[in-house]
């Protein structure tokens, strides 16, 4: 009687203590499933994935069969895949492959959606890329084509997918051509034409000097570097005195602008609101107050003085 129950017993034991055996060979086929052979010794045996990156990254799954998809994989990253027998509760020792998947011979690494957006002075140029494929680009080819100059357009390789250009003139048409580089090739180049918002053209007061019935004023204007916005006249307004009106015609040297206002009153106080028209607008106003002189002695007073 005792016989029997220890043969039942070690019989129990066997069973639950069956330890799995290591799965045989793991392969990772180009559609991107992964595959082991079986592990025989234990019966119901289920099989845990881990998977690690170069960067720590960690996925870790368990499933009954013998194939995993692993929908998430980036080509040009290289995994460790761990695969461990589990039978019964029991882990088997784990096998594991390094493996990473090249990108197909015919890929074209295309970028999509590239842009420009103002920030400040400035023009953010971004631009992404389907993002399994982020690993495999080195850098990109970034052309900025000046459309009001025909020069020779500014040529970088940049490997963040994005670009922030420096102190844009407001008017200024700029083209953007972006292409991945990636192993030896280029992908296709996506343009985009840019223009920078309009901004109106504040003008700043050079010099003024006046006689008994005139004033005389030069004015500059935002230089064409800052501002390429077309400028169209220089308004002068004097309450309800005067209001002028001074047609400009813009070139890209912009030079100051005189104006002389006659037929003044001597020794009065004048205020003027002094603004510039371009293509955005009406500037700001400069205001001033200038003073004219009183009237002169006549050079026959002088004479009879002397
Ligand atoms: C097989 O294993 C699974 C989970 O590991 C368990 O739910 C199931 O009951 C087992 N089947 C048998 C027949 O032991
Ligand atoms: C993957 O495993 C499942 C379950 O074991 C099986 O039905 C399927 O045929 C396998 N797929 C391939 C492509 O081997
Ligand atoms: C990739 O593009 C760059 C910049 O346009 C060009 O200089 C280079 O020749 C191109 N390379 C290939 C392989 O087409
Ligand atoms: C972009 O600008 C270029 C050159 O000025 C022009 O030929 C092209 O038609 C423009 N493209 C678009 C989409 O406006
Ligand atoms: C104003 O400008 C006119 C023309 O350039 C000139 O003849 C005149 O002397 C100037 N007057 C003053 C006060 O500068
Ligand atoms: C100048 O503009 C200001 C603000 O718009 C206004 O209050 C003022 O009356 C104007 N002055 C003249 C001389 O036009
Ligand atoms: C100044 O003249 C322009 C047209 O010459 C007119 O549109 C504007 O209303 C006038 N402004 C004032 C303050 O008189």
């Amino acid at each position: 009687m005792l016989r029997v129950c220890l043969l039942v017993f070690i019989a129990v034991t066997a069973q639950e203590t069956c330890i799995p055996n290591p799965v045989g060979e793991i392969e990772l086929l180009a559609d991107k499933q992964l595959q082991w052979a079986p592990s025989q010794n234990c019966p119901n045996t289920s099989y845990r994935i881990r998977i690690t990156t170069q960067n720590a990254r960690e996925f870790q799954t368990t499933v009954p069969g013998l194939n995993f998809t692993v929908s998430f994989m980036m080509y040009c990253q290289s995994y460790t895949f761990r695969i461990a027998p589990i039978a019964n509760n029991v882990l088997g020792e784990e096998n594991y492959i390094s493996a990473d998947l090249p990108l197909p011979g015919s890929v074209d690494v295309a970028i999509q959606g590239l842009r420009g957006s103002l920030i400040a002075d400035d023009v953010l140029i971004e631009w992404r890329i389907d993002s399994t494929y982020t690993n495999c680009v080195d850098y990109y080819h970034l052309f900025i084509y000046d459309d009001d100059r025909e020069e020779v357009p500014e040529y970088l390789q940049v490997t963040r997918p994005g670009y922030l250009l420096q102190y844009v003139p407001s008017c200024a048409n700029y083209r953007f051509e972006v292409a991945s580089h990636y192993e030896q090739f280029n992908g296709t180049t996506e343009k985009t034409n840019y223009t920078v918002p309009a901004a109106t053209n504040k003008p700043s007061l050079v010099y003024v000097s006046q006689s008994a019935t005139t004033i005389n004023t030069t004015w500059s204007l935002e230089k064409y570097d800052l501002n390429r916005c077309e400028i169209i006249a220089l308004h002068i307004k004097g309450g309800t005195r005067f209001n002028v009106t001074y047609p400009i015609k813009d070139t890209e040297e912009r030079q100051n602008v005189q104006v002389s206002v006659g037929g003044l009153r001597a020794n009065s106080m004048y205020y003027f609101n002094v603004s510039v028209e371009n293509s955005a607008g009406v500037s700001e106003a400069y205001q001033m107050a200038v003073q004219t002189l009183p009237v002169e002695p006549s050079p026959g007073v002088n004479t009879k003085i002397q």
